[in-house]
């Protein structure tokens, strides 16, 4: 009884004092609603992922019903009380490791950090049970992922990214301090690994002209888009700035947007 009182008060809220805890259960013999809910109970799933060296650990993993749900707060807190950091919305790699723990398979919910842009602050990045991200309400109850922090932090650069029917894109970049040719755009692309490349505009499946509307055009950016090896021959599609496809000449410098199948 007393090794098992030393491991569920760990994981209660830290706004309850341990010693309340403690004589919550010693003298009422009752079990404050924190240690039901203590993701120290439940199990863990880390999936290390090779392209960005991290491991990334679902919290609560087989509990069905309840279990480890946290909002975004105390999500974010858990993660740092365990020397970790929320896995943010921003980077691909994240979101591609929150699909393996979170959505594909195991269909929960999974808390993203980030704060969305022009949201108000009560909204947080959530990946549905699909694999899609949005912006929702930070109280709500749900699953987490945290991962190891790096000393050495990624340059930055200024993207965007768009989680969609099935797909992760990456718009290059806002600050305009990476615009690149049309073969330096693929190049690029390709670089980020298997199954990274420019977004082909013909693609009706995906609804990818749309995410180029949206990540592209409607911040009024020109993007290069997948060439069409077929019909593209002498000139290289992008789009303007007015949502248009135009072919143009492949040697300007322009901003880009890569794009890789979840499933990769
Ligand atoms: C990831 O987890 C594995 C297994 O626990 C461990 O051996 C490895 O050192 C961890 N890697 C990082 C970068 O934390
Ligand atoms: C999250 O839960 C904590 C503890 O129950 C509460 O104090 C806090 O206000 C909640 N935050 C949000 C954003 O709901």
């Amino acid at each position: 009884m007393a090794f098992g009182v030393h491991v569920t008060v760990r994981g209660c809220s830290p706004s309850v004092p341990m010693w309340m805890r403690v004589a919550a259960l010693l003298l009422l013999g009752a079990m404050p609603d924190c240690i039901k809910a203590s993701c120290e109970q439940y199990n863990k799933e880390t999936y290390f992922n090779p392209i960005d060296g991290r491991n990334y650990t679902l919290y609560g993993s087989s509990y069905v019903t309840g279990g480890c749900v946290r909002n975004f707060t105390i999500a974010k807190d858990t993660c740092e009380k365990d020397g970790l950091e929320l896995a943010p919305q921003a980077e691909p790699e994240s979101r591609f490791s929150l699909r393996k723990l979170c959505s594909v398979g195991r269909r929960v919910t999974c808390w993203l950090d980030g704060v969305p842009p022009g949201e108000p602050t009560t909204q947080c990045y959530l990946m549905s049970q699909e694999g899609d991200i949005y912006a929702q309400g930070c109280e709500q109850l749900v699953r987490f992922v945290c991962r190891n922090k790096k000393i050495t932090k990624p340059p930055l650069d200024d993207t965007l990214s768009l989680s969609t029917n099935g797909y992760d894109y990456v718009l290059y970049t806002r600050d305009a301090t990476m615009l690149k040719s049309h073969s330096g755009a693929a190049q690029f692309c390709q670089n980020l690994g298997s199954g990274w490349d420019l977004v082909p505009y013909w693609e009706s499946s995906s609804n990818a002209w749309a995410v180029m509307m949206e990540l592209c055009a409607a911040n009024g950016y020109t993007c290069w888009c997948k060439r069409d090896p077929a019909v593209d021959v002498y000139r290289c599609p992008l789009i303007g700035q007015d949502g248009t496809l135009q072919m143009q000449g492949c040697d300007q410098d322009v901003r880009f947007v890569c794009r890789r199948a979840w499933d990769e």
